[in-house]
C-alpha cells in the first residue's frame, strides 16, 4: 500500500517536472492544479495515516519537496512569461504611427548677414580666411603696429586668458591680417569673417562679443582708390543700387592714411532714423591703407607692396537688416526668437 501511495506522489511531480504553460491562461490552469484551494497535492498529505510508521517522516518530505517544485516552477514560469510579454510589447512596432516630429533649424541672423557680407567679396575674388578666436598678443596688437603702452589698446581691453598675459580672446578680425601674411606671398586677398570681444558693458547697442568680417588687399600697386571702389561696390550689393557712401578721416595704428565708412540710409523710416541717431548715416566700417609697419612687422616689403585693409562690424547691418532693436537678443539663443529667421543663405 504505501509503496502505491509514494509511486503515485512521485507521478505528481514528474507530472509537475512535465508540465510546459506556454501562455498566462495555461500558466493559471498550473496554478490552480498544484497551488490553489483544491489543490491536488494538499490531499496527498491526508494519506500519511496510510504509510507505516517508519516511512511517514520520509513520505511527508516527499510530499513537501513536490509542494516546493510546484511553487519554484510556478515562480519562474511567471517571471519567464511576464518578461516574454514584455518584450512582445516593447517591440509590437506599428509602422503606420506618426513619427516624432524633428525640428528644423535656421540660420541666426548674424550668420546670415555674415554670409551675405561674405559672398558680396567672395564674387570679387576675396577668399575666406578662417582663424582663431584665442590670440596672443603679437598677432592681436603688437604685429598691427599697437605696441604696449600705445593708447589705442585702451579702447580695446579683452579677456586675458587665466595667468596669462599673452593669450587673449581677440578684439578684433585684424590678427587674421598677420596670421595670413606671415604664411603667405602677395598678392594676398582675403576676407576673415568671426567673432571678437572686448571688455565692454553689455547694453542694447554693445556686447562683450560681436562679429566682424576682415578685408586685406595685398599686391603691386594697390591704392587708395581701388580701397575706395571695392567698398563703393560692397555698399551697392548690400544695401542696394542707390546706396551712398562716405569716408570720414580716422585712426588705426595699423593703417595709413585711416578712413571711417558711413552708408547712406536716410531718416525716411523710424528704424533708420533710429539706428543713423537722426543723421541718415550708419558707420559700418573701419578701413585704410596697411600701413608699413604692419607690412613689415609680417615679413612684406612695403617698398614693393602696397595694400589695404577693412574691417566692418556686423550686428548693426543685421539690427537693420532684420529691424531688430536690442543687440543682446543675437546672444540668447531663444529659439521662438532665432526661428524667425529662417533663410536660404
Ligand atoms: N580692426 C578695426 C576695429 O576693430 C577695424 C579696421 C580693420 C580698421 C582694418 C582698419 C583696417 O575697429
Amino acid at each position: 500500500m504505501s509503496a502505491e501511495i509514494f509511486d503515485k506522489v512521485r507521478g505528481v511531480q514528474s507530472e509537475i517536472e512535465a508540465a510546459q504553460p506556454q501562455t498566462m491562461e495555461e500558466l493559471e490552469q498550473f496554478r490552480i492544479k498544484y497551488l490553489g484551494s483544491k489543490n491536488i497535492i494538499k490531499p496527498l498529505f491526508g494519506e500519511i495515516r496510510n504509510i507505516d510508521n517508519e516511512r511517514k517522516k520520509e513520505f511527508g518530505q516527499l510530499v513537501n519537496t513536490v509542494k516546493e517544485v510546484a511553487e519554484a516552477k510556478y515562480e519562474a514560469l511567471k517571471a519567464r512569461l511576464e518578461s516574454a510579454a514584455e518584450e512582445a510589447a516593447a517591440s509590437d512596432l506599428d509602422l503606420s504611427a506618426p513619427g516624432e516630429p524633428l525640428e528644423l533649424g535656421s540660420r541666426h541672423p548674424i550668420a546670415i548677414t555674415m554670409n551675405r557680407i561674405v559672398k558680396i567679396f567672395e564674387r570679387i575674388g576675396f577668399v575666406v580666411a578662417d582663424d582663431r578666436e584665442i590670440e596672443d598678443d603679437w598677432h592681436n596688437f603688437t604685429s598691427m603696429n599697437t605696441p604696449e603702452d600705445h593708447p589705442a589698446r585702451d579702447m580695446q581691453d579683452t579677456f586675458y586668458l587665466k595667468d596669462s598675459t599673452e593669450l587673449l580672446l581677440r578684439t578684433h578680425t585684424s590678427p587674421v591680417q598677420a596670421r595670413v601674411m606671415t604664411r603667405q606671398k602677395p598678392p594676398i586677398r582675403i576676407i576673415a569673417p568671426g567673432r571678437v570681444y572686448r571688455n565692454e558693458t553689455i547694453s542694447a547697442r554693445s556686447h562683450c562679443q560681436f562679429h566682424q568680417v576682415e578685408g586685406l588687399y595685398v599686391d603691386e600697386n594697390v591704392s587708395f582708390a581701388d580701397l575706395k571702389q571695392t567698398l563703393l561696390y560692397f555698399a551697392r550689393e548690400m544695401f542696394g543700387p542707390d546706396a551712398k557712401i562716405r569716408l570720414r578721416p580716422s585712426f588705426f595704428p595699423f593703417t595709413e592714411p585711416s578712413a571711417e565708412m558711413d552708408v547712406y540710409l536716410g531718416t525716411a523710416t523710424e528704424k533708420d532714423y533710429r539706428l543713423t541717431k537722426g543723421t541718415g548715416w550708419l558707420e559700418i566700417l573701419g578701413c585704410g591703407m596697411v600701413d608699413p609697419n604692419t607690412l613689415e612687422a609680417c615679413g612684406i616689403d612695403s617698398e614693393k607692396y602696397t595694400g589695404f585693409a577693412f574691417g566692418m562690424g556686423i550686428e548693426r547691418q543685421a539690427l537693420r537688416l532684420y529691424d531688430i532693436g536690442d543687440i543682446r537678443l543675437f546672444f540668447e539663443n531663444d529659439v521662438r526668437f532665432l526661428k524667425q529667421f529662417a533663410s536660404a543663405f
